[in-house]
């Protein structure tokens, strides 16, 4: 993955671990009550994929396992991972396209509850995403997804359609580039990918008519599942994120300014809340900033804030970058993964950094998000994630005002006790993540996602679960107070 040229190696942040008693006065440690959003702390484990289902997206054993090791650690909250809302093959990731979803979820839904004795809030992050293709080999390209026009025939006089493919899937970089408008040009270098601004295209310029009533129907299912909430995924590099971004300049009245732009992520809201009902948890996760060149920064963040919180949206979830126009270019025969530039940084900072450091890094923009809200008065709960990893960092995010609730994802991955730990007065019992993100390299490779500090740990233990690999433990080892 990308790191700042800088490369500083950055320490943990210090731990002082509160005894039981200074936890239980904590803010961390207390409850939230707002509208429909009530959470036992202020602790919250935010989606992570782990690559733990299988090609029809069922709930597996494998799945239910992962998310009731979380909930032995009783988290304020769990938020399942990206779980794709139309019934269409996308490999091992979770789906809640169909009814046939309900009983798998519910049965993720019933483990959740008995692990965490009914005291974690579990929600679930629905997802929609464009069409990627993997990155071809020029021959396959030119052969198979490559359409010859006339402005192409004019670089090769007199010659066939096939001659044209057979000459470009033998040429080199500078010829294609002579030859290759831009768009052609990247989808032979990192695989082709659809955007919400290909008007051309009608499914794509169908989105807005489509979109609200397909997340309508899948936060359905996930309240008749048993779910207490869904979390619409407006971040990163997927669909509604990207009617968000600065760059979206669709011709139509879903792109341009930032009026239009959150135009259908207020309309899919709406058709949500209209088919769920007024008594249900919905809220979004969206980027405080994108990090692109062209993306919208923290100010055009506080104006969608205001509008998702007057809308009526239960709370707020804040990443940051994570996007596909700065990712690396993938090998031959991989897909672009939004997490391997500058902006996928920002998305899940390493402890090698620039001077600002990975701790907190979106602590900046979601102050005056938060505070942006506030002025509108309204009191939408704001969760801040992104290099959170200790009780210090949380209690005081949330006694100055930048945040409601704190997100930890791979510290709760290295630990998924670590928040039971500390509310016991037993912090230096905490196994700290080393943020090397180990994780996130297997979640680029589509493997099984997890943690280096655990799984090596006593494989030959009974009843340990092995990765497809064999050679790694799929769940961190059982804590016993
Ligand atoms: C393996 C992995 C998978 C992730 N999957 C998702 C996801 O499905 N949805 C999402 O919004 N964020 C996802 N994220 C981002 C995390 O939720 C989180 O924002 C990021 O890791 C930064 O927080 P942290 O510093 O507490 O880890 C993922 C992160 C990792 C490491």
């Amino acid at each position: 993955m990308w790191v700042p040229p800088q490369r500083l190696k950055h320490a943990l942040p210090e731990g002082h671990w509160p005894s039981a008693e200074e936890a239980r006065d904590s803010l961390w440690f207390s409850p939230l009550l707002a509208g429909n959003l009530k959470l036992e702390q202020r602790t919250w484990i935010p989606a992570m994929v782990p690559w733990r289902s299988n090609e029809e997206g069922e709930v597996t054993q494998d799945v239910l396992d992962y998310y009731e090791r979380y909930a032995m650690g009783f988290p304020g909250a769990l938020v399942v991972e990206a779980t794709g809302v139309r019934d269409i093959p996308s490999g091992p990731l979770l789906r809640i396209g169909h009814d046939r979803y309900i009983p798998g979820l519910r049965k993720l839904v019933e483990v959740v509850r008995r692990a965490s004795q009914g005291r974690t809030r579990l929600l679930i992050q629905i997802i929609d995403f464009l069409g990627i293709r993997r990155r071809p080999e020029p021959a396959k390209f030119f052969a198979r997804f490559f359409e010859v026009k006339d402005r192409h025939r004019q670089h090769f006089p007199g010659a066939s359609d096939d001659e044209i493919r057979h000459q470009l899937s033998g040429g080199k970089p500078e010829f294609w580039k002579q030859v290759l408008d831009e768009r052609e040009y990247e989808s032979l270098q990192y695989g082709w990918r659809e955007r919400v601004t290909d008007l051309d295209t009608p499914h794509i310029q169908e989105l807005p008519r489509v979109l609200p009533g397909i997340f309508g129907a899948a936060a359905t299912r996930a309240r008749e599942a048993g779910f207490d909430g869904v979390e619409l995924h407006y971040a990163h590099a997927y669909t509604m994120a990207s009617f968000l971004s600065g760059r979206n300049d669709r011709g139509d009245e879903y792109g341009g300014n930032r009026e239009n732009r959150v135009r259908l992520p207020l309309e899919v809201f709406r058709e949500v809340r209209r088919q769920v009902g007024q008594d249900y948890a919905v809220g979004c996760r969206y980027v405080a900033h994108e990090g692109i060149v062209g993306g919208y920064s923290t100010a055009d963040a506080c104006y969608y804030g205001v509008e998702f919180a007057q809308a009526g949206m239960d709370f707020l979830s804040l990443s940051r970058g994570g996007k596909f126009e700065d990712a690396k270019q993938p090998a031959v025969g991989w897909a672009s993964y939004p997490y391997t530039g500058p902006s996928g940084y920002e998305c899940m900072p390493s402890y090698i950094s620039d001077d600002r450091g990975p701790w907190g890094r979106n602590v900046a923009s979601a102050r005056p998000i938060r505070q942006a809200i506030r002025s509108a008065g309204l009191e939408t709960p704001v969760v801040v994630t992104g290099g959170i990893c200790s009780f210090n960092q949380a209690e005081e995010l949330l006694r100055n005002g930048s945040a409601d609730i704190i997100g930890s994802a791979r510290q709760s991955l290295a630990d998924p006790d670590w928040f039971h730990k500390v509310a016991l007065g037993r912090g230096d019992e905490v196994r700290r993540c080393k943020f090397s993100n180990y994780c996130e390299g297997l979640d680029q490779k589509h493997k099984q996602v997890t943690c280096q500090c655990w799984d090596r740990l006593n494989l030959d233990e009974p009843g340990v679960t092995l990765a497809e690999d064999g050679r790694r433990r799929l769940l961190a080892p059982v804590w016993k107070p």
